[in-house]
């Protein structure tokens, strides 16, 4: 009796922390993936780096900018690049699909 409540505990416990390792891999770190992979043409404050605005990038502060672009836009620019502007380089290998959902959602918080 003893036994089978200590396995049931260590069945519950092993779950748990199965548990604790799928939350942490689904975490995505938009502020990491940002400073990391878009920051040097978008800029920290969304504006642009001097280089990106040479590439051609939009404000995103800019409201009326970001009412003419769709989730969708994003997420397909974000992952194929943009093939009217070769600087525009596709994140498509380099991001899941999650996280270039997640990514998008993060470029309209500069206008929140
Ligand atoms: C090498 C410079 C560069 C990097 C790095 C970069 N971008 Fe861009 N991004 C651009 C340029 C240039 C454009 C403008 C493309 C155009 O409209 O012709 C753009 C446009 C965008 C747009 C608008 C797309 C649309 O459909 O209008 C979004 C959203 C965006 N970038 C998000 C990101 C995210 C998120 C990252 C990081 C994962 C990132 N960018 C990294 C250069 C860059």
């Amino acid at each position: 009796m003893l036994l089978k409540f200590k396995i049931a505990v260590l069945i519950l416990l092993v779950g748990f922390c199965i548990c604790l390792i799928n939350t942490k891999a689904f975490a995505i770190d938009t502020d990491q993936i940002y400073a990391d992979k878009c920051e040097m043409c978008h800029g920290a404050d969304g504006k642009g780096t001097s280089q990106g605005i040479d590439f051609g990038v939009q404000d995103f502060t800019n409201k009326e900018w970001q009412a003419s672009r769709t989730d969708e836009d994003f997420v397909n620019s974000i992952t194929n690049g943009k093939e009217e502007n070769p600087n525009y380089i596709p994140f498509g290998d380099m991001l899941s699909e999650e996280e270039i959902k997640a990514m998008a959602s993060h470029v309209r918080k500069f206008v929140q």
